[in-house]
């Protein structure tokens, strides 16, 4: 499944975590990269120990904390520390790739199975030119470029690419989720689920009385997220 998660940072949030991070000292994208993803990769990366990059990534998990529609939609179970990475110059491509399939964070220590992969835009899409994301699946090729502080989410197992960035720089935080279910078709069923139920919750003035469709059908939703979820 791939979706659009709309204002992962709020304006204020956006602001900050710009300012910190453009000001920052980039390095080489290699740093984080395999070795097929290293011949692809030409961008640059925050180097993880900057006091910028940590107060930046704060930015963007406090943000993630608050968005239902992440939560529904990824089933977080760990979340790998945000990473941030820009594209200009002569560093100004991803070529095709699949992300490593497992991850682990010098901060926590821990391996993280990487189910999601996500994409927080930091800058507009009038500030670049080139610079899509381009996600190949079963859903067709899909082309990703979206307003400042907005998210992408899409199952780590696509191959996927960011196309040369001709003007301006285009500069993301992105980073893995190991989710509590691991198959991206159940997820997505309990994501549809879950919107439904809340559709219908809004329209019904009896959602919650005894009796009511939509209390049976919220107790399947979370029958079925019991069966299949791994805490
Ligand atoms: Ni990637």
């Amino acid at each position: 499944m791939l979706l659009h998660v709309p204002q992962v940072l709020d304006p204020l949030s956006l602001m900050r975590c710009r300012a910190l991070v453009e000001q920052a000292e980039w390095a080489d994208g290699s740093i984080t990269a395999g070795t097929q993803s290293a011949r692809a990769k030409n961008n640059r990366q925050l180097p993880e120990d900057l006091p910028a990059a940590r107060e930046a990534r704060q930015l963007i998990v406090s943000g993630l904390a608050k968005s239902a529609l992440f939560m529904t939609a990824a089933l977080p179970k760990k979340t790998y520390p945000p990473l941030f990475n820009r594209y200009d110059g002569e560093m100004n491509a991803f070529g095709n790739h699949v992300d490593n399939a497992i991850r682990t964070s010098k901060f926590t220590n821990d391996w993280v199975r990487t189910d999601v992969s996500c994409t927080v835009f930091l800058t507009e899409p009038e500030e670049y030119e080139g610079g899509d994301l381009v996600i190949e699946d079963t859903f067709g090729v899909q082309r990703v470029k979206l307003p400042a502080g907005d998210m992408v989410l899409y199952p780590s197992s696509s191959v996927h690419r960011v196309e040369a960035v001709t003007r301006g720089s285009r500069i993301a935080s992105f980073f893995w989720v190991e989710s509590m279910v691991r198959s991206d078709e159940r997820r997505r069923l309990l994501f549809e689920m879950d919107m439904a139920i809340m559709e219908l919750r809004a329209q019904s003035p009896d959602a919650d009385d005894e009796n009511s469709p939509v209390v049976r059908l919220t107790s399947c939703y979370h029958n079925l997220l019991r069966q299949w979820a791994d805490t």
